[in-house]
């Protein structure tokens, strides 16, 4: 006997629950269209068509509304949506909001640049949608307060686009280092290589007729259009993000907070140098960050560390026992000299995830916290944000933790919000 729920039923209780746990897989991947999870992609360039690609594989999602306020990303996003999914129809929008009026989608992704991840996510909360939104959270630390205030007031779901979170290794990483395998960690050091590319002197023009450039810049400070500052390479201008540091945060800062959550931030300091060209994000940055009882660093090339040359982005843990260096696929233990890539003493003791988008999709089911959670990720952003508030004032930073306010210090604190263009707070 199949029990066939209405859609609000079997988003309350999950398709595990509405099918029974006794249905064949082959009938899980089979669930009817009603009980299908209506989701739309806003955003769609780089990684908007991997959302749209992951989305699409997911056999309880049907994919209802694409949106991107450039034309020509928006009609390339049809057509892989069409070779994905012939049968679709999916109707395509400029403008998000009216993606929000309709009462026939319960999820949307976003994957536009940093500056509008919290106005689509707030909108999105307040129009009764569950989001998966990229990283980083939000543009700056109010917009992340804001996003947390609003995703409880509506009861909503967030997962963060860390898709990594996901994978084995993480998940072996915060095993090994909760175990206590490597003692206390009194250190950590995180790095990412790579500079920006070089953007030139600006190149200011008419925006071309596909593009919605106003709608673009939206919250942030009106500027002439010159391509480097739109597509892709706008994640090199501090109006919009924060240069490769920015871009990676927090996929690898992610392990650190999983696994051991740092808490009671004091201070931050940062050194940094202006790039080439009209980007103003660092091409390079050093942060130090001291918490209660740990030491963090951020570093643009490798510490000097066993393991850490050979990775390009990486995380190393210095505990009273050991050390423990990462990346995202791989791992190495050193304990006593001896080095191994995992300890058989420790037991597996959490539960692998099916998958990030997966994850989303039974969270926004079950009406439970998927693993990259919007309190989780705010926490985990937020040092993000100090760190490059300390490199564009140059100084050492006091932080309350509690107050999530700098002390004494009236000129950081203003970096921590940043009042949206006229007429483009719309939240
Ligand atoms: N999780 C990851 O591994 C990963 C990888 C790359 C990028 N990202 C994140 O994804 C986001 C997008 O990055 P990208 O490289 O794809 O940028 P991109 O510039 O290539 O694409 C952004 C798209 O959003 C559209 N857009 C901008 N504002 C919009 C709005 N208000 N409404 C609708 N569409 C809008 C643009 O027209 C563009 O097509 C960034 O926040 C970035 O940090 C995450």
């Amino acid at each position: 006997m199949t029990h066939v729920l209405n859609r609000r039923t079997f988003l309350k209780q999950g398709s595990a629950g509405a099918l029974g746990l006794w249905a064949a897989p082959g009938l899980l991947r089979k669930a009817p269209p009603s009980d299908r999870l209506r989701v739309a992609h806003i955003g769609l360039n780089g990684m908007g068509l991997n959302h749209l690609n992951w989305f699409a594989k997911l056999p309880e999602v049907e994919i209802v509304a694409l949106c991107d306020l450039d034309s020509n990303h928006l009609a390339k996003a049809q057509q892989t949506l069409q070779t994905l999914q012939p049968d679709s129809r999916a109707q395509g929008y400029a403008d998000f909001r009216h993606i929000l009026d309709r009462k026939d989608v319960d999820a949307i992704t976003c994957a536009t640049p940093d500056h509008w991840h919290a106005q689509v996510a707030i909108l999105a909360f307040q129009a009764g949608k569950d989001v998966y939104g990229e990283k980083p959270l939000s543009f700056n630390v109010r917009e992340g307060q804001q996003m947390l205030k609003a995703q409880q007031r509506y009861g909503r779901i967030f997962q963060l686009g860390t898709q990594i979170h996901a994978t084995d290794n993480y998940h072996r990483v915060v095993e090994i280092i909760r175990s206590g395998a490597i003692g206390k960690v009194h250190t950590v050091r995180l790095w990412k290589t790579g500079f920006p590319p070089v953007l030139g002197p600006a190149n200011y023009q008419t925006p071309p007729d596909s593009l919605n450039w106003d709608m673009w810049l939206g919250p942030a400070p009106y500027s002439p259009y010159t391509p480097e500052r739109c597509h892709v390479s706008y994640r090199y201008f501090l109006d919009y993000s924060g240069g490769v540091f920015q871009d990676f945060w927090s996929h690898i800062a992610d392990i650190v907070w999983w696994a051991i959550e740092p808490k009671g931030l004091k201070t931050v300091s940062a050194r940094g140098e202006q790039p080439e060209g009209i980007g103003d994000a660092p091409k390079w940055i050093d942060i130090d960050y001291e918490f209660d009882d740990l030491k963090l660093y951020w570093t643009s090339t490798p510490p000097r560390v066993p393991g850490a040359e050979k990775r390009h982005i990486g995380a190393y843990f210095e505990g009273d026992k050991g050390t423990l260096i990462c990346d995202y696929n791989s791992r190495e233990i050193t304990i006593n000299g001896i080095t191994t890539n995992d300890l058989s003493e420790v037991p597996i003791s959490l539960k692998r995830s099916p998958g990030h988008q997966q994850n989303f999709v039974d969270a926004v089911k079950s009406r439970t916290e998927p693993e990259s959670g919007l309190a989780y990720a705010r926490r985990m952003t937020l040092p993000m944000h100090l760190g490059l508030i300390a490199y564009r004032l140059g100084r050492k930073l006091e932080w309350n933790d509690r107050r999530e306010k700098f002390r004494h210090d009236a000129e950081a604190n203003a970096l921590l919000s940043r009042e949206p263009r006229r007429g483009w707070d719309l939240t």
